[in-house]
C-alpha cells in the first residue's frame, strides 16, 4: 500500500510512521528527515533548503518534489511506502498524483495548543531521526536505537513553532479536502496516547 501521513507539525506523523512501517515492512519516506540529512551533508539540496527550514517555512515545491521523485524510484518502494510530511501543498499533491498511485491518506488531527507543548518538549536522534518527548525520557539523553546523544531541532524553538503552525493552516490543511474528495482520507484522532493512535491507524488501514 502507498500511504500518505498528513497532519500538522507535532501531530505524531514521524512517531506513527516509524512504528507502522516496521509492522508493515515498508519504508518511511520523511521529507523532513531527508532535508535535514541533506543539510548535514552540505549537498546542493541542503544548501537550498536550510534557510527555509530554519525559518519554519516550506522548502520550495520543485526542490521537494525532485527528492521524492528520485526516492520513489528505489527498489524498496515497490512493495509500498509511507510518505511522512509530503505532500504539503496542493502543487506537491498534484505532482505526486502524476508519479504515484496513493491508496490512503491518514490525517492525524491534534489541536494547536497540544502541538506547541509537544514540539517544545521534543528531542530527536541526529542519526535515525527517531522522536522522543522530554516527559517520557525522564532524564535519559541517548537514542534507544543508536546510542546517539539526542538533540533539539532548531525549528522546535517556540518562536518558530508558531510560524510552522501558521504555514500548516495556510498551505497544507487544504490537502484534507483535496484527498477527502478523492475518497482517500482516513481521519484519526491524534490527541490520545501513541499506542491508541497506532491502533486507530491500523484499524482504519485494514478497513480500506
Ligand atoms: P518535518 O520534519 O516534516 O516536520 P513537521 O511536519 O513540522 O512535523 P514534525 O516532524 O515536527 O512532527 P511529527 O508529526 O512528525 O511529530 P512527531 O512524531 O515527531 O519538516 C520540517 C521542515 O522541513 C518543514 O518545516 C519544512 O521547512 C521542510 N519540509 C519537510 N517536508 C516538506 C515538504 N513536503 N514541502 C516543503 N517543505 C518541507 O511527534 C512530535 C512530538 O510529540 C515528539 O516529541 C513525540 O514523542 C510526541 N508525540 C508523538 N505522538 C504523541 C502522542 N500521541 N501523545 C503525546 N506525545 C506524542
Ligand atoms: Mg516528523
Amino acid at each position: 500500500m502507498n500511504i500518505i501521513f498528513l497532519g500538522p507539525p507535532g501531530a505524531g506523523k514521524g512517531t506513527q510512521a516509524q512504528l507502522i512501517c516496521q509492522k508493515l515492512g515498508i519504508p518511511q519516506i520523511s521529507t523532513g528527515d531527508m532535508l535535514r540529512a541533506a543539510i548535514a551533508n552540505q549537498t546542493e539540496t541542503g544548501l537550498k533548503a536550510k534557510s527555509f527550514m530554519d525559518a519554519g517555512q516550506l522548502v520550495p515545491d520543485e526542490v521537494v518534489i525532485a527528492i521524492v521523485k528520485e526516492r520513489l524510484q528505489a527498489e524498496d518502494c515497490k512493495a509500498g511506502y509511507i510518505l511522512d510530511g509530503f505532500p504539503r501543498t496542493v502543487a506537491q499533491a498534484v505532482a505526486l498524483g502524476g508519479i504515484a498511485d496513493i491508496q490512503a491518506v491518514v490525517n492525524i488531527a491534534v489541536a494547536d495548543e497540544a502541538l506547541v507543548k509537544r514540539l517544545s518538549g521534543r528531542r530527536v536522534c541526529p542519526v535515525c531521526g527517531a522522536p522522543y518527548s522530554v516527559e517520557r525520557l525522564a532524564g535519559q539523553t541517548q537514542c534507544a536505537v543508536d546510542g546517539a546523544t539526542l538533540i533539539q531541532r532548531d525549528d522546535d524553538k517556540p518562536e518558530t513553532v508558531l510560524g510552522r503552525l501558521t504555514v500548516y493552516h495556510q498551505k497544507t490543511a487544504p490537502l484534507i479536502d483535496f484527498y477527502r474528495k478523492e475518497g482517500k482520507l482516513l481521519d484519526i484522532d491524534g490527541d490520545q496516547d501513541a499506542q491508541a493512535v497506532t491502533a486507530a491507524i491500523l484499524t482504519a488501514l485494514e478497513a480500506k
